[in-house]
C-alpha cells in the first residue's frame, strides 16, 4: 500500500482561479499536503512568471500548462524561458510537428547549460482536445479519422520527438500505453470522485479508475477547488486512493 505522501505527490491541483490572491489562498488550505500544483493561462497571464518562483520557493513541483504552439524557434526559446523557471513540467501541442517539439527539448538544453541548479522538466504533449469532436476533427481541422485514432496518431509522434508522455483522457490511457510503452507518461484530467459534480466533462472516471487503468499523474480541478472544505475533499481523495 502506497504512503499518503506517494499518491500526494501523483495528484495535479488544477489552480484554474483567475488571481494569484484566489491561489494563495487556496494554498493556505491544502498546505502541508505535497501535491502537484498545475498553473494554466488564466493564473499564468494573470500572475506571471513572479508567482511561479514562488510557488517553487515554497518547495511545490509545478506544470506549467501554456500548451506551446508556434515556430520551432519561437517554442525553443519559450521552452528555455519556462526551464529557467524551474517548473517540473511543461506541455507542447503535438500538432507543431516533430520538428517544433524537439525544438522544445533544445530549448530546455539551452536553459540548463546556461543556468546551475535547475532540473530538467518533463515535457508532455496535448494531442487532441477533449473539446474537439469527431465532427469537428473532421470537417474543420481537416483530419479523417476518429478522435482516438488522431490521439495515438500525436501520441506517437511525440514519443518520436524524444517527449515524456502526453495529457489524455482516462479512456485513452491503456490505448496509449500499449502503443507507445509502459514508460510514456499519461497525465490524465477528467478525474471525478464519486458524488462530486460533472460540469462540462464528459469523458471521466474516478481517481482509483484513472490509477486502475495506467495513468502516471491525475489532473483534478473544480472538485478540490470549488468544494467547500478543499483541504478535505483533497484528503478524502487521497485516503480512498490508499485503500486496497
Ligand atoms: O475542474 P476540472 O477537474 O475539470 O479541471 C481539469 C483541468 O485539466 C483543467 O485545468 C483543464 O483545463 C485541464 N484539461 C482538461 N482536459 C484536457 C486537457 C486539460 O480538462 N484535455
Amino acid at each position: 500500500m502506497k504512503s499518503h505522501t506517494a499518491i500526494a505527490e501523483k495528484i495535479i491541483v488544477a489552480l484554474d482561479v483567475p488571481h494569484p490572491s484566489d491561489a494563495k489562498k487556496l494554498l493556505s488550505e491544502l498546505k502541508g499536503i505535497p501535491c502537484y500544483l498545475k498553473v494554466g493561462m488564466q493564473l499564468f497571464y494573470a500572475s506571471g512568471p513572479q508567482f511561479i518562483l514562488m510557488l517553487k520557493e515554497q518547495g511545490y513541483r509545478v506544470f506549467l500548462d501554456l500548451k506551446l504552439h508556434d515556430i520551432p524557434n519561437t517554442v525553443k526559446g519559450a521552452a528555455d524561458s519556462i526551464t529557467r523557471l524551474g517548473v517540473d513540467m511543461f506541455n507542447v501541442h503535438a500538432a507543431g510537428g516533430s520538428r517544433m517539439m524537439e525544438a522544445a527539448l533544445e530549448g530546455i538544453d539551452t536553459a540548463l547549460s546556461a543556468r546551475v541548479g535547475i532540473q530538467r522538466p518533463i515535457v508532455i504533449a496535448v494531442t487532441q482536445l477533449t473539446s474537439t469532436s469527431q465532427i469537428v476533427l473532421n470537417s474543420e481541422i481537416g483530419i479523417p479519422g476518429n478522435v482516438e485514432e488522431s490521439v495515438l496518431h500525436y501520441a506517437n509522434l511525440a514519443k518520436q520527438a524524444g517527449l515524456n508522455g502526453v495529457v489524455t483522457s482516462p479512456l485513452e490511457v491503456a490505448a496509449i500505453k500499449q502503443t507507445c510503452g509502459s514508460s510514456f507518461l499519461t497525465i490524465v484530467p477528467g478525474i471525478r470522485p464519486h458524488g462530486s459534480a460533472i460540469g462540462d466533462q464528459f469523458r471521466i472516471m474516478s481517481p482509483k479508475q484513472a490509477f486502475a487503468q495506467g495513468a502516471d499523474y491525475i489532473v483534478i480541478g473544480r472538485p478540490i477547488t470549488t468544494a467547500d472544505n478543499p483541504r478535505q475533499a483533497l484528503e478524502s481523495i487521497i485516503k480512498e486512493l490508499s485503500e486496497p
